[in-house]
């Protein structure tokens, strides 16, 4: 269904104006005509622009250009040689997702720019006006003596309006696992997030911030910068001017190759984003991050199905069992990065894992994640030298991969594959297609991966470039073996589940597993009111949800700060096609909130975020595909809250029965954070209601079709 409306001179007249006072000025309007972009070539010819909502000017003249190794900047002295614009209105298919049906409607304009001087180089900027935001990427033209560009850096430029309120984590080349910090422009200190005890490794080399970063003006509107298509290049940080209010982009280096990013000819950089919201549940609804990769190029990937999944996982991160076969590395060596510790028993057994197969059969869930299956865990975290150690083939001896696959397909559930590979991507790439080929053999379609550490070879970066193309090489690979991947300590999603869409989830924040060790008291009630307004404006999140034993007994300085309710809210508040549950089965086995779980859907028709304010709550509704059940979640911060719920989103001619896990009266998420009261009634469309939210709490409703 893709409609483009015209190239050229015809469109340029319908939303291309040009400006008598600043003659190289020109103007690209959304389709409702509420977001403008303008080009502009400012003094000495520096290519620039500067971004409208309505009447409202969210980012003022800024700057674009480059830094190179061996040829001089490419910042200005250049001039338009032509204007090309287009328009697009089309729609796509997610094959599972937040929504069936992605509108994508835009218009386009592409400024041909050429040096006036030697050596005369020509660089394309492209811009995309959508009703939800803006975008703009570079594109490289072929240079006559040269093949390749050697990029020291980018220099885009984003000058805010104001000293807007920012939910920010710091620019870390290494890690996105950091708590969010909210304060205005002014105050960002991001290099003051260094070295913090919990996290396995941190650099954070500018006073810089990670992408997606949300901000909101004073009057209200927010503006989130992030990037799109984030292909063959290094991941882009924000470095802060605290005084002028810009920030600039700062991509992520290479100090092994000594520099930022090294392109064939022609190059495209990936799209710079800014999404434009009043309300801010519209930033959640929006898909102008996916609208900006291309098209799937896997064709049919039916081989993959939505799903819950249950896992030898949680009980590692309490300390209750481990990863390798000798019990010496449990999470207190993991926290305190080398004390040994012999207490426990390896939790990936072929016994344990038919206990997971079998709850997980009983509940209807489709993965069991088996973690700490393979030999190399004995020299995992704390070692230099990881290259070689981890082996993606070979089981421990008390883990029989056949029989395990066996008895998990006879009982109708998939073994999820768990690849650790320790943050040395060469031995990882060295043994990906035998690796998933073993996977393909036992008809494993799912791969749980992790880079935890610093990255081998040293002076590589989690988010530089080379890893870029390595965890691409992993997605691509996978795709072969009909594979799809879940990756953890990732690099960041910049919409690319639409065209390889065995992306299916990532980490890339801090997750659940931080509330079971560490040592700063864990997420705060505040966190996951921030991760659904940032961090998942970015893709689907593996955030592993569901503890229902909150105080974590076998973890006295430890506990989960939100409410039960609230872990059932999260099934819905957080999109991943891939959803755990992540407590203990005995945490489970007779609790009737399980029912929840059970029910909840894991892939969406629509989904309609009802109310919500950054870092205060969010109440989300999805409706599931193909059963037509609603599901609606929301959760808040440490302060309580009355949601009046207003049923219109449903069906006119449709019965609902629906079934509210809610805070009970007494419920808080310190004191008394299990207390849940559940309540069944019928519903259609039209009717409220109000429902109590404690601190730190959340409420879950199924409404089920009748
Ligand atoms: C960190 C991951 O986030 C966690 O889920 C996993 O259990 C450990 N690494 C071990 O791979
Ligand atoms: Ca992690």
């Amino acid at each position: 269904m893709r409609k483009i409306v015209g190239w050229g001179t015809m469109a340029l007249t319908i939303f291309l104006a040009s400006c008598k006072e600043e003659s190289s000025k020109t103007i690209l309007l959304s389709p409702n005509g509420q977001n403008e972009i303008q080009f502009i070539l400012t003094e000495n010819a520096t290519p620039s622009y500067r971004v409208r909502h309505g009447e409202n000017m969210v980012i003022d003249t800024s700057t674009m250009g480059f830094s190179f190794k061996d040829q001089p900047p490419l910042q200005q002295g250049l001039a338009v040689s032509n204007i090309r614009t287009s328009q697009v209105d089309e729609t796509w298919e997610m094959p599972w997702g937040e929504q069936r049906e992605v509108r994508n409607h835009f218009n386009e304009m592409v400024v041909s720019l050429e040096e006036t001087k030697a050596p005369g180089r020509k660089m394309n900027i492209h811009f995309k006006a959508y009703d939800d935001g803006v975008a703009f990427r570079y594109e490289f033209l072929e240079q006559q003596d040269r093949d390749s560009i050697t990029i020291m850096d980018e220099h885009t430029a984003f000058q805010l309006t104001g000293d807007h309120t920012t939910w920010w984590i710091p620019g870390d080349w290494d890690l996105y696992e950091h708590l969010y910090n909210t304060s205005k422009v002014s105050e960002i200190d991001a290099r003051s997030k260094q070295n913090h005890p919990d996290l396995a490794t941190t650099y954070i080399p500018e006073n810089a911030v990670n992408t997606p970063v949300t901000l909101r003006t004073d009057n209200g509107l927010h503006l989130v910068l992030h990037e799109a298509n984030l292909t063959d290049y290094a991941g882009m940080t924000l470095k802060v001017d605290n005084e002028n209010l810009t920030l600039t982009s700062e991509l992520v280096g290479s100090d092994r190759l000594g520099h930022k990013v090294k392109k064939s000819l022609p190059a495209k950089t990936p799209w710079r984003t800014l999404q434009i919201a009043e309300r801010a549940g519209d930033l959640i609804e929006s898909r102008l991050v996916e609208n900006l990769n291309e098209p799937n190029v896997l064709g049919d990937v039916s081989w993959f199905t939505p799903m819950k999944y249950v896992g030898i996982w949680w009980e590692m991160h309490l300390g209750l069992s481990t990863w390798d076969l000798e019990g010496t590395q449990d999470m207190n060596t993991f926290a305190t990065l080398g004390k040994e510790q012999t207490s426990s028993v390896h939790g990936a057994t072929t016994e344990n894992t038919k206990k997971y197969i079998d709850f997980a059969a009983e509940n209807g869930f489709g993965g069991v994640l088996v973690e700490g299956w393979n030999t190399g865990w004995d020299h995992w975290i704390g070692f230099e030298d990881r290259e070689g150690v981890f082996d993606f083939v070979t089981p421990y001896a008390d883990y029989d991969l056949e029989e395990v696959n066996r008895y998990a397909k006879e009982k109708g559930v998939e073994i999820i594959m768990h690849h650790e590979t320790s943050a040395a991507p060469r031995t990882y790439e060295q043994q990906m297609e035998a690796a998933y080929a073993l996977m393909q053999k036992y008809g494993m379609h799912s791969v749980k991966s992790g880079y935890v550490g610093p990255i081998i070879p040293k002076g590589e970066y989690h988010h530089g470039q080379w890893m870029v193309n390595h965890y691409r090489k992993a997605v691509e690979t996978a795709a072969k073996y009909q594979v799809a991947v879940n990756a953890h300590e990732p690099i960041k999603a910049t919409g690319l589940r639409r065209t390889y869409p065995n992306i299916i989830s990532r980490e890339g924040l801090r997750g659940q597993e931080f509330n079971a060790w560490a040592t700063d008291g864990g997420n705060p009630p505040e966190h996951l009111p921030i991760v659904a307004f940032t961090r998942m404006l970015s893709g689907p999140i593996d955030f592993t949800p569901g503890v229902f034993e909150m105080d974590l007994p076998s973890k006295p300085n430890n506990q989960i700060n939100t409410t039960l309710a609230q872990q059932l809210a999260l099934y819905v508040v957080i999109y991943g096609p891939v959803q755990m549950a992540a407590d203990l089965p005995e945490n489970y086995e007779g609790h009737p909130a399980l029912q929840f779980i059970r029910d909840v859907g894991v892939d969406w028709e629509q989904t309609k975020v009802l109310d919500g304010a950054v870092g205060d709550f969010v109440t989300i509704a999805r409706k599931e595909r193909d059963t037509g059940n609603w599901f609606v979640g929301s959760i808040t911060d440490e302060n309580p809250r009355e949601i009046r719920l207003d049923f219109d989103f449903l069906e006119a001619d449709k019965t609902y029965r629906a079934v509210l896990y809610k805070d009970a009266p007494d419920a808080h998420y310190k004191e008394n954070p299990e207390a849940i009261s559940i309540e069944r009634f019928i519903i259609k469309k039209g009717d409220s209601q109000t429902v109590q939210l404690a601190p730190g709490g959340g409420f879950a409703m199924s409404l089920l079709v009748e």
